[in-house]
């Protein structure tokens, strides 16, 4: 398309010229006559409001979001959700209502996987299956002991689907940071493949080594046979067949690398992969497992969140921060963007924007989403919770742009890109 055949056929809806200049000028219904006549949504040619650098919610602004959740007959959960861009999956406080004596009812699971802390004042319950054992019932314990209790309690990483629900392990109330994050195949399961195409995935993918069947379609894609790629790696044919087919037969490195060299494939995207995790698919760290890893960072303390290498994106730390300081403190740069929840003390957050600073006193309760590559840091005597995910700068994108020829020109061309292909124009 150039813009002349464009105009040309918006000439019989609209009695405007269209050009780069005067985009800001369209009205809905031109708008929705190029959307037309490219065959693109309308949401492709709106402009996105810009993502904040940051959003600053206090305890109050949280508490005003409160919501009830039924389940089981009961007044179960009450929800708070924190602050977050627009259109974002959004992390939410839960209070936890179950009563001890009442088995927690299972919910559904969700696509979305998911960092959940125990934030106290009490213990909990946690239950990931119908049937109970040491690893689908647990105490989802409150660490009690001052001198470490900015590491506030158990935590652990939820995958796709992983049953969960909480109840009171004591008569007192108890709370969780539930941080749910956007799945990245969302789309697989809506209309992106058709009926026919994601049955047959469904139906013909490895799937206890997906990578294998994304490689065997690859060479089979750019018109290979393992006949052939038998002969020119040398690798053994039934060898070659088994390791498509079952899950014992190895391939190492050096072999899927002569494999990916004649197809002119990346490797790394081939390898078999093994996970950190328990027979329900969670990580689970007790909080006595965070206090293993305090260490120091920056101008803080911290101690590890549980994480999961199958969500490269989703993690987070406990943040002890004990900095009398005057100065501005911005010693902290993530390419993830990332919620903080004050749990003890005062903390002053500062961040940069544009060589702008701004500073917000933060109390217990108070949160904050900060952008990807925004700089930031803390000041102050409390403790925070970090978790940060994909959302602003994902993974994926990351590997993309490993991938990219002329990264610097790319760079430079690429945002806000007004330059056409070059066609010629009529005149
Ligand atoms: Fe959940």
């Amino acid at each position: 398309m150039t813009i002349d055949v464009l105009n040309d056929l918006l000439s019989k809806h609209i009695n405007l010229s269209v050009s780069l200049d005067n985009l800001d000028n369209l009205d809905d219904h031109a708008i929705e006559k190029i959307s037309e006549i490219l065959s693109i949504p309308k949401s492709n040619l709106i402009k996105n409001e810009e993502v904040p650098s940051f959003i600053f919610n206090s305890k109050k602004q949280i508490e005003e979001t409160k919501r009830p959740i039924r389940r089981g007959g009961i007044h179960y959960y009450n929800y708070y959700t924190l602050p977050s861009p627009k259109g974002y999956v959004a992390p939410v406080l839960i209070d936890i209502l179950c009563p001890k004596n009442k088995m927690p009812v299972l919910n559904n699971g969700h696509l979305e996987p998911a960092i959940t802390v125990s934030l106290g004042p009490n213990d909990i319950y946690a239950r990931f299956a119908k049937k109970i054992n040491k690893n689908t019932f647990v105490k989802f314990r409150v660490n009690p002991d001052p001198k470490t209790n900015w590491i506030i309690g158990s935590n652990y990483y939820e995958p796709s689907y992983c049953l969960h629900t909480y109840s009171r392990a004591t008569n007192g109330p108890g709370k969780i940071l539930s941080y749910t994050t956007k799945s990245y195949i969302e789309g697989l399961f809506g209309n992106k493949l058709n009926e026919n195409s994601f049955n047959y995935l469904k139906k013909n993918l490895n799937l206890k080594k997906p990578n294998r069947s994304f490689l065997y379609q690859d060479i089979t894609n750019k018109g290979y046979d393992l006949n052939y790629i038998h002969k020119k790696t040398k690798i053994n044919k039934k060898k070659l067949e088994n390791y498509f087919k079952d899950h014992k037969t190895k391939l190492d490195l050096k072999e899927i690398t002569k494999i990916c060299n004649i197809i002119n494939s990346n490797p790394s995207d081939y390898l078999d992969k093994k996970f950190k995790e328990d027979p329900v698919g969670k990580y689970y760290y007790d909080y006595k497992d965070s206090i293993k890893t305090i260490r120091n960072f920056k101008s803080y303390e911290v101690a590890s969140i549980a994480c999961s290498a199958r969500d490269p994106d989703l993690s987070g730390y406990f943040v002890k921060v004990d900095n009398r300081t005057k100065k501005i403190v911005t010693d902290i740069i993530d390419s993830n963007c990332s919620h903080y929840l004050v749990t003890k003390g005062n903390v002053k957050f500062f961040s940069k924007d544009k060589k702008k600073f701004n500073n917000i006193n933060m109390n217990e309760g108070d949160s904050v989403w900060v952008a990807s590559f925004t700089e930031h840091g803390f000041s102050g005597s409390g403790a925070l919770i970090k978790i940060s995910d994909g959302q602003n700068f994902n993974y994926l994108e990351k590997i993309d742009l490993n991938n990219t020829y002329n990264l610097k020109m790319t760079l430079a061309r690429g945002r806000k890109d007004k330059i056409n292909w070059g066609y010629d124009t009529k005149k």
